[in-house]
């Protein structure tokens, strides 16, 4: 099967997470977000890629912060009323009924109920025709204790964490299954 190129976000898993921040009145604002990666491990960035009109980038770019939220199965249709095109006047905590957390490092709430709150400031911006590249540095990291183990890993069968599989029409919402085969990192050294 050809696919067309601007298909490409059909053809891998993509993770959702939800972007908190507060605008320059004070008004919270929610967002979910696919195109979200960690930069390389074990370094402690993260990249974005936002439409430039999005409330989330101005307010980002207005306070210089952002929480990126790790939601779960269940909280697919808070997702998607954070999706809707709100005025940047309206608090979507409210809309979606998101209750907020207190972050630590930055003044953006997180959200309760997710299963992990990356507090972040804004470190660079990449600048494109139609969209902007935010790079940020993760400040203060703190993942629910029912579903992180005492090295940080997360119980993914438990925590359900939520991704998404893009089609044409819309997207079909995610969570990851073990394969059977654990890795170490130590295999990528052969010496
Ligand atoms: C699962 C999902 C993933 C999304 N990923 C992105 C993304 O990576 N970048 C983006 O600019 N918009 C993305 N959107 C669209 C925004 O979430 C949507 O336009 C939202 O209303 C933006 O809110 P804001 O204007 O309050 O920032 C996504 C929407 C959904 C449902």
């Amino acid at each position: 099967m050809i696919l067309r190129p601007n298909q490409r976000e059909n053809i891998l898993p993509l993770p959702v997470v939800l972007i908190s921040t507060i605008s320059k009145d004070g008004i919270r604002n929610a967002a979910p977000w696919s195109n979200f990666t960690p930069i390389l491990r074990p370094l402690d960035e993260v990249l974005l890629a936002s439409w430039l009109k999005r409330d989330t980038l101005e307010n980002i770019r207005h306070t210089k912060e952002f929480v990126v939220n790790i939601p779960k199965v269940g909280m697919e249709d808070a997702v998607m009323i954070c999706a809707r095109d709100y005025p940047p006047e309206v608090d979507e905590f409210q809309e979606a009924g998101l209750r907020p957390r207190q972050s630590t490092m930055v003044g953006a709430p997180g959200i309760e109920g997710c299963l992990a709150w990356a507090e972040c400031t804004l470190l660079e911006e990449i600048i494109r025709e139609k969209f902007v590249l935010i790079i940020g540095k993760v400040v203060h990291l703190e993942g629910d204790d029912m579903f992180f183990n005492g090295q940080g890993e997360m119980d993914f069968k438990d925590a359900k964490p939520l991704g998404a599989m893009l089609g044409s029409e819309g997207m079909s919402f995610t969570y990851p299954v073990f394969s059977g085969r654990y890795a170490k990192y130590k295999e990528m050294f052969h010496r």
